[in-house]
């Protein structure tokens, strides 16, 4: 079996560290194809194919994106643009949308039994697009398409283990809902060390959900204008993608994501919960487990938000 991944948007600040995290350890008999429309990015493809790893990269720039989608098994899309200070997620959506609207559009042509893995901000409402486009053009799997929340799960699990001074390599929390402010819902009810519960005090619990649920906002603040996460986020898309491909190469992978769960009727069409991964894509979203008082309310307060923004999604028109 060989395995495909696609990057689109790869010159970016979150595409060329993840272009170089996926050269770097991406399974065996994969390949890595980059296309942005930055002209650049032939010669990022030519820099990182330097490395001496088994993965083959090719690099695309301009109108044409097919060449970089044909026979791609992982389309993983991190263009557009990205916030400023001042800007929530919802503010890029004029933009993002048509470009992820187009970008998907291609890959239902050129490689319609692909997964589509989306990075590109706001999640919330344009996985609920590429949704319709895929619908439209015939070819909608749901099992295929994700909005990759790893970032907040890896935030959850970096300030709980900063907050109780332990190990982060052995602390798990669970994030659920969507990827935007309070829709992002960290159960901390649920968190581990070393497979035992953690305790936390109410105070400890308001302060890490708000600081989660805030912190794309801390890095844009921090860079002054400079864009928004893309080393962390680069990161967390690594950690998302590098186990969707080893679970379409046959191992069974348990991730987070932000995926159609319309058969679901308890939460949003759209919502993030652990899934487990296969070589269809989606396998079997788990079950969330039971959730504090504190995590209930958050959940109720969360659906309505969540389900304006992808109502959103659904009656979006390009050009319109
Ligand atoms: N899901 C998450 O957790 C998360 C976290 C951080 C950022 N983001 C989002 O990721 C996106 C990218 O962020 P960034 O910091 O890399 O931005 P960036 O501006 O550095 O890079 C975006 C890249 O997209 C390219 N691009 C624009 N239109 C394109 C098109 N039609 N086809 C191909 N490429 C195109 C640009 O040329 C650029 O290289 C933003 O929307 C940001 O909000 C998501």
């Amino acid at each position: 079996m060989y395995k495909k991944v696609a990057l689109l948007g790869a010159a970016g600040g979150i595409g060329q560290s993840l272009a170089l995290s996926l050269k770097l350890h991406l399974p065996e008999h994969t390949e890595l194809s980059l296309y942005d429309i930055a002209p650049v990015t032939p010669g990022i493809a030519v820099d990182l194919s330097h490395i001496p790893t088994h993965v083959k990269v090719t690099g695309y720039a301009g109108d044409d994106l097919a060449p970089a989608l044909e026979n791609a098994d992982l389309v993983i899309i991190s263009a557009g643009v990205a916030r400023k200070p001042g800007m929530t997620r919802a503010d890029l959506f004029n933009t993002n949308a048509s470009i992820v609207y187009n970008l998907v559009e291609k890959a239902a042509q050129v490689c319609p039994n692909a997964c589509i893995a989306i990075i590109t901000n706001p999640v919330n409402t344009l996985i609920p697009i590429a949704a319709e486009v895929l619908k439209k053009a015939g070819v909608y799997d749901k099992r295929k398409l994700f909005g990759i929340t790893t970032l907040d799960v890896v935030r959850a699990k970096t300030f709980v283990a900063e907050a109780k001074n332990e190990n982060v390599k052995y602390v798990s929390v669970p994030v659920i809902g969507g990827h935007s402010a309070t829709t992002i819902l960290p159960l901390l009810s649920q968190a581990t060390l070393n497979g035992l519960k953690l305790e936390f005090s109410q105070e400890e619990i308001e302060h890490l959900t708000h600081r989660i649920q805030n912190a794309g906002t801390e890095v844009v603040e921090a860079k002054a204008g400079g864009g928004s996460a893309t080393l962390s986020m680069a990161e967390a898309g690594a950690r998302f993608s590098i186990g969707v491909v080893r679970a379409l190469l046959g191992e069974d992978i348990i991730r987070y994501a932000y995926v159609d769960s319309s058969d679901d009727p308890r939460y949003t069409k759209f919502f993030a919960y652990p899934i487990r991964f296969g070589c269809h894509g989606v396998e079997e979203i788990l079950p969330i487990g039971s959730l504090s008082e504190y995590e209930q309310k958050q959940l109720e307060q969360l659906i309505p938000i969540l389900n304006d923004e992808i109502e959103l999604g659904e009656n979006f028109k390009i050009n319109s």
